[in-house]
């Protein structure tokens, strides 16, 4: 064969095949929340798009110092949210249950200021100098703003919509996702998918009142913000959130429970987890040596542990004084006061890596996604201490199914504190982890694959149409078939009432019959 058919076969043969992989697509990242927990679910992919040899522009507050090839930051000045909370911000809070609508709010703050700042900054400009049609796709958060589907929708471009939580309440409607609160737990309330009648009572509330004042609140700002940037012309974000081609969350079933999900919604959990790396000299020594195990505390990236109250500090250091394990602690001081000899601390510590041990017996944590699903990948029982947000949320999961004890922060004395750690060294909770652990890793595919897979395929097929639920089109009246049960009850109604007439009707020909008999 002449060597230019060669090419031209091996060329037709890679087209037909289809399963040479696309390279140097351009995509654009918009991700304008300031909190780094968020961030670390997203920059792997990221990351992975841009070593798979697509050009990746990235809008975030976060700067990458070591970006791979075709990774380009546009660094968003932030707020640094890191360390930035403390415990005494969620004590004796007066009325607890409103606290979802508290945060709500302050959500709501936080995602207009985020989009004002976004919308005014030199990042953003540089990325809209960009034509129309350039980007191949849009990778946005969907989280307390909308604000970036205007963006998107300037740069006429398919968006791929990821969520670092589980679906919040507002999520459901736009992927035409049902929202069923009689075993779907709304992530602000501390449910797992087992609820008594007040919880469900609870989420039902919340799951519809949060999604209304979603689009009371943040719609109409997000709105407002991108008319003054981009004029009036700009559909509003309520509709252009149902563009959306695909979802990629951070949730599984095997933590949060099976339920429905159209395809374009995909649950990538544990996307982030990279394979474990060694540890420290120092720290491998610590966990190999120690005889009872270890008991890791860790309180994520924005709680500081050591705004604890020194009560209740005190207290949980005597309770772990009691214990014969040995406890790596991420405290953020030089010096700990009345610290016991079997607690160790460190201002920053390689979470993953050392939960990775087979030595860590406990994971004692506040309850943030990205700590528990380490501690789930690993089988590590875990006591978990709510604070706020999907904690309380991420927490009641784990401890349905068994591997994790919950710990109120306003019961935080020795004595709650030594028993939950006690109870959870149990070899029972040990147990359930593994079953937990097994359900979540073992999957078909890796969650970066078929991520990988899934957004290059939005992007050639410019935003995927035939995968999104034509129920997205729908108004709420007419998706629950209100209209129907309505007609259906107008029928019913119609037969009952003829049925009645024909009964009296029947009736007072009996009574005039015998009264003419009488006479
Ligand atoms: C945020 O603040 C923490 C400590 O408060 C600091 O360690 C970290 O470097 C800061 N991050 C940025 C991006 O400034
Ligand atoms: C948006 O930011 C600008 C300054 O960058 C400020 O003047 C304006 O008041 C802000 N708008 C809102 C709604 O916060
Ligand atoms: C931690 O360090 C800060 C600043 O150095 C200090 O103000 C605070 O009292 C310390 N807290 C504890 C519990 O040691
Ligand atoms: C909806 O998305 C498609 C690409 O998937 C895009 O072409 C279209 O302009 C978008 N519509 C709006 C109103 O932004």
């Amino acid at each position: 064969m002449h060597k230019d058919s060669i090419w031209k076969c091996l060329l037709l043969f890679s087209l037909i095949s289809g399963s040479s992989p696309v390279h140097g697509l351009n995509i654009l990242g918009l991700f304008i929340h300031p909190a780094i927990s968020h961030f670390q679910f997203f920059q792997p992919l990221l990351r992975r798009l841009a070593e798979t040899g697509h050009n990746v522009d990235v809008v975030s507050p976060f700067h990458d110092a070591q970006p791979p090839k075709g990774y380009t930051d546009y660094t968003l000045p932030s707020v640094n949210l890191s360390n930035q909370l403390g415990f005494d911000m969620f004590e004796d809070i007066p009325m607890p249950s409103l606290l979802p609508f508290a945060e709500f709010f302050i959500l709501y703050a936080y995602g207009r200021d985020a989009c004002n700042a976004t919308l005014h900054s030199e990042a953003l400009a540089q990325v809209l100098q960009h034509p129309a049609g350039y980007y191949d796709v849009i990778i946005v958060e969907q989280f307390n703003t909308d604000c970036m589907m205007g963006v998107a929708h300037q740069l006429q471009a398919p968006v791929v919509a990821m969520s670092s939580s589980s679906l919040m309440p507002w999520h459901y409607d736009r992927m035409g996702t049902p929202i069923i609160p009689s075993y779907i737990s709304a992530l602000f309330l501390g449910q797992s998918e087992q609820m008594s009648f007040g919880g469900r009572l609870g989420n039902w509330i919340t799951s519809h009142t949060l999604n209304w004042l979603y689009s009371w609140f943040n719609v109409p700002a997000a709105d407002a913000l991108l008319r003054q940037k981009f004029g009036s012309g700009i559909p509003s974000t309520g509709e252009l959130v149902k563009n959306t081609s695909l979802m990629l969350i951070n949730q599984h079933f095997s933590l949060s429970g099976a339920k429905p999900l159209p395809p374009n919604v995909l649950e990538v959990g544990g996307l982030h987890l990279r394979a474990a790396k060694p540890l420290d000299d120092a720290l491998q020594q610590l966990l190999d040596r120690a005889e009872h195990g270890v008991i890791l505390i860790s309180w994520g990236s924005q709680l500081r542990a050591n705004s604890l109250s020194n009560a209740k500090r005190d207290s949980l250091l005597r309770a772990l004084a009691r214990l014969p394990q040995q406890i790596i602690w991420k405290w953020e001081n030089d010096t700990l006061p009345n610290q016991p000899a079997n607690v160790h601390i460190m201002k920053w510590l390689p979470q993953r890596d050392i939960l990775a041990h087979p030595n860590v017996r406990v994971f004692f944590s506040h309850g943030g996604l990205m700590g528990l699903t380490e501690a789930v990948s690993s089988g590590v029982p875990v006591v978990g201490m709510p604070v706020y947000g999907d904690q309380f949320f991420n927490v009641a999961g784990l401890v349905q199914r068994g591997m994790a004890v919950r710990l109120d922060l306003g019961q935080l004395s020795e004595q709650t504190v030594f028993d939950a750690l006690t109870q959870v060294l149990d070899p029972g909770y040990k147990l359930q982890a593994a079953k937990v652990s097994a359900a979540y890793n073992d999957r078909p595919q890796l969650a970066m694959d078929s991520a990988l897979w899934w957004v290059q395929h939005v992007a050639e097929t410019r935003g995927a149409p035939l995968l999104r639920s034509s129920a997205v089109k729908l108004n709420r009246f007419v998706y629950y078939s209100l209209d129907v049960y309505i007609a259906l009850g107008a029928v019913l109604l119609l037969v009952l009432v003829s049925l009645l007439r024909i009964w009296r009707l029947g009736c007072g020909q009996k009574r005039q019959l015998s009264k003419a008999k009488r006479s």
